[in-house]
Protein backbone atom coordinates (compact mmCIF):
# COMPACT_ATOMS: atom_id res chain seq x y z
CA UNK A 1 0.00 0.00 0.00
CA UNK A 2 1.42 3.56 -1.02
CA UNK A 3 2.16 6.22 2.19
CA UNK A 4 -1.29 8.22 2.95
CA UNK A 5 0.70 11.13 1.54
CA UNK A 6 3.55 11.99 -0.36
CA UNK A 7 5.46 14.90 -1.48
CA UNK A 8 7.13 14.89 -4.90
CA UNK A 9 9.96 17.29 -6.09
CA UNK A 10 8.63 17.08 -10.50
CA UNK A 11 6.94 15.05 -12.64
CA UNK A 12 8.90 12.26 -12.70
CA UNK A 13 8.15 10.80 -9.17
CA UNK A 14 4.59 11.88 -9.46
CA UNK A 15 4.76 9.32 -12.07
CA UNK A 16 6.83 7.19 -10.21
CA UNK A 17 4.09 7.33 -7.48
CA UNK A 18 1.17 6.30 -9.83
CA UNK A 19 3.06 3.67 -10.89
CA UNK A 20 3.64 2.18 -7.52
CA UNK A 21 -0.55 2.43 -6.93
CA UNK A 22 -1.08 1.02 -10.34
CA UNK A 23 1.41 -2.24 -9.80
CA UNK A 24 -1.28 -2.82 -6.44
CA UNK A 25 -4.49 -2.66 -9.09
CA UNK A 26 -6.10 -5.59 -10.36
CA UNK A 27 -8.91 -5.82 -13.32
CA UNK A 28 -11.53 -3.99 -12.50
CA UNK A 29 -10.72 -1.55 -9.93
CA UNK A 30 -11.25 2.37 -10.33
CA UNK A 31 -8.48 4.80 -9.06
CA UNK A 32 -10.38 8.49 -8.74
CA UNK A 33 -8.31 11.35 -9.30
CA UNK A 34 -9.03 14.59 -8.24
CA UNK A 35 -6.94 17.93 -7.54
CA UNK A 36 -6.75 21.85 -9.19
CA UNK A 37 -5.57 22.16 -12.58
CA UNK A 38 -2.16 21.91 -13.40
CA UNK A 39 -2.06 19.95 -10.00
CA UNK A 40 -0.51 16.70 -11.77
CA UNK A 41 -3.24 14.44 -12.22
CA UNK A 42 -2.05 13.28 -16.09
CA UNK A 43 1.20 13.01 -14.61
CA UNK A 44 0.00 10.34 -11.91
CA UNK A 45 -1.91 8.18 -14.76
CA UNK A 46 1.24 8.27 -17.08
CA UNK A 47 3.19 6.88 -14.85
CA UNK A 48 0.21 4.12 -13.77
CA UNK A 49 -0.41 3.56 -17.35
CA UNK A 50 3.17 3.19 -17.87
CA UNK A 51 3.34 0.43 -15.56
CA UNK A 52 0.66 -1.73 -17.02
CA UNK A 53 2.03 -1.39 -20.34
CA UNK A 54 0.87 1.29 -22.16
CA UNK A 55 3.79 2.43 -24.53
CA UNK A 56 2.14 4.92 -26.81
CA UNK A 57 1.92 8.59 -25.32
CA UNK A 58 -0.70 9.13 -22.87
CA UNK A 59 -2.02 12.90 -23.08
CA UNK A 60 -5.05 14.80 -21.19
CA UNK A 61 -8.05 13.64 -22.65
CA UNK A 62 -9.65 17.17 -23.20
CA UNK A 63 -11.54 16.95 -26.03
CA UNK A 64 -12.72 13.65 -25.39
CA UNK A 65 -14.08 12.32 -22.25
CA UNK A 66 -11.26 9.35 -22.14
CA UNK A 67 -9.21 7.05 -23.87
CA UNK A 68 -9.00 3.25 -23.85
CA UNK A 69 -5.61 1.61 -24.20
CA UNK A 70 -4.47 -2.42 -23.97
CA UNK A 71 -2.55 -2.76 -21.26
CA UNK A 72 -0.54 -5.60 -20.40
CA UNK A 73 -3.47 -7.11 -18.76
CA UNK A 74 -6.29 -6.05 -20.27
CA UNK A 75 -8.24 -2.84 -20.93
CA UNK A 76 -7.34 0.21 -19.17
CA UNK A 77 -9.59 3.56 -19.60
CA UNK A 78 -8.20 7.25 -18.43
CA UNK A 79 -11.68 9.12 -18.36
CA UNK A 80 -11.64 13.26 -17.81
CA UNK A 81 -15.00 14.44 -16.58
CA UNK A 82 -13.96 18.38 -16.53
CA UNK A 83 -16.34 18.93 -19.46
CA UNK A 84 -18.97 16.52 -18.02
CA UNK A 85 -20.57 18.43 -15.31
CA UNK A 86 -24.64 18.67 -15.87
CA UNK A 87 -24.41 16.22 -18.51
CA UNK A 88 -27.81 14.96 -17.42
CA UNK A 89 -29.89 14.39 -20.67
CA UNK A 90 -26.60 12.82 -22.28
CA UNK A 91 -26.59 9.89 -23.26
CA UNK A 92 -26.43 7.59 -20.40
CA UNK A 93 -24.52 5.24 -22.05
CA UNK A 94 -21.67 7.13 -22.54
CA UNK A 95 -19.31 5.86 -20.39
CA UNK A 96 -20.17 2.58 -20.72
CA UNK A 97 -17.40 1.19 -23.07
CA UNK A 98 -15.11 2.91 -20.40
CA UNK A 99 -16.08 0.34 -17.65
CA UNK A 100 -15.88 -2.80 -19.16
CA UNK A 101 -15.62 -5.67 -16.67
CA UNK A 102 -12.32 -6.41 -16.72
CA UNK A 103 -10.87 -2.43 -17.14
CA UNK A 104 -8.69 -0.78 -15.13
CA UNK A 105 -10.19 2.66 -15.06
CA UNK A 106 -8.64 5.85 -13.60
CA UNK A 107 -10.76 9.19 -13.49
CA UNK A 108 -9.48 12.93 -13.45
CA UNK A 109 -11.81 15.48 -12.18
CA UNK A 110 -14.60 12.82 -10.35
CA UNK A 111 -16.06 15.50 -8.68
CA UNK A 112 -17.60 16.79 -12.16
CA UNK A 113 -19.60 13.83 -12.55
CA UNK A 114 -20.51 11.88 -8.85
CA UNK A 115 -22.09 8.67 -9.63
CA UNK A 116 -20.85 8.35 -13.29
CA UNK A 117 -18.86 4.97 -12.56
CA UNK A 118 -19.77 1.69 -10.00
CA UNK A 119 -18.98 2.86 -6.79
CA UNK A 120 -18.94 -0.51 -5.61
CA UNK A 121 -15.50 -0.51 -8.00
CA UNK A 122 -13.51 2.49 -6.88
CA UNK A 123 -10.50 1.17 -5.27
CA UNK A 124 -8.75 4.64 -4.02
CA UNK A 125 -8.93 7.91 -4.30
CA UNK A 126 -6.19 10.34 -5.02
CA UNK A 127 -5.80 13.80 -4.60
CA UNK A 128 -3.34 16.28 -5.93
CA UNK A 129 -2.42 19.60 -4.66
CA UNK A 130 0.51 22.22 -5.48
CA UNK A 131 3.16 22.79 -2.87
CA UNK A 132 5.61 25.21 -4.28
CA UNK A 133 6.98 25.60 -7.06
CA UNK A 134 7.50 22.00 -8.50
CA UNK A 135 6.62 19.77 -5.66
CA UNK A 136 3.00 18.17 -5.38
CA UNK A 137 1.30 16.47 -2.61
CA UNK A 138 -0.02 13.57 -3.29
CA UNK A 139 -2.74 11.89 -0.62
CA UNK A 140 -4.31 8.62 -1.06
CA UNK A 141 -7.78 7.55 0.87
CA UNK A 142 -7.14 3.61 1.32
N1 LIG B 1 5.87 17.35 -8.93
C1 LIG B 1 5.16 17.40 -10.08
N2 LIG B 1 4.22 16.45 -10.30
C2 LIG B 1 3.46 16.49 -11.42
N3 LIG B 1 3.55 17.43 -12.38
C3 LIG B 1 4.48 18.40 -12.21
C4 LIG B 1 5.32 18.42 -11.06
N4 LIG B 1 6.13 19.51 -11.15
C5 LIG B 1 5.82 20.10 -12.29
N5 LIG B 1 4.83 19.46 -12.95
C6 LIG B 1 4.25 19.90 -14.23
O1 LIG B 1 2.93 20.30 -13.96
C7 LIG B 1 2.09 19.96 -15.07
C8 LIG B 1 1.00 19.02 -14.59
O2 LIG B 1 0.17 18.77 -15.68
P1 LIG B 1 -0.91 17.63 -15.68
O3 LIG B 1 -1.48 17.67 -17.06
O4 LIG B 1 -0.37 16.36 -15.16
O5 LIG B 1 -1.97 18.19 -14.64
P2 LIG B 1 -3.52 17.86 -14.51
O6 LIG B 1 -3.81 17.89 -13.06
O7 LIG B 1 -3.84 16.64 -15.27
O8 LIG B 1 -4.19 19.12 -15.22
P3 LIG B 1 -5.69 19.25 -15.81
O9 LIG B 1 -6.56 19.68 -14.69
O10 LIG B 1 -5.55 20.31 -16.84
O11 LIG B 1 -6.09 17.90 -16.37
C9 LIG B 1 2.99 19.32 -16.11
O12 LIG B 1 3.45 20.28 -17.00
C10 LIG B 1 4.14 18.78 -15.26
O13 LIG B 1 5.35 18.65 -15.98
MG1 LIG C 1 -5.22 16.19 -16.77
Amino acid sequence: MPAPTELTAGPEETERAGARLAATLAPGDVVLISGELGAGKTTFVRGALRELGVEGPVTSPTFVVGHMHDGRQGPLSHLDLYRLAGMAGEDPGLLDPFFADDAIVFIEWPEQAEEAWPAERVRHRVRLSHAGGDQRRIEFDP
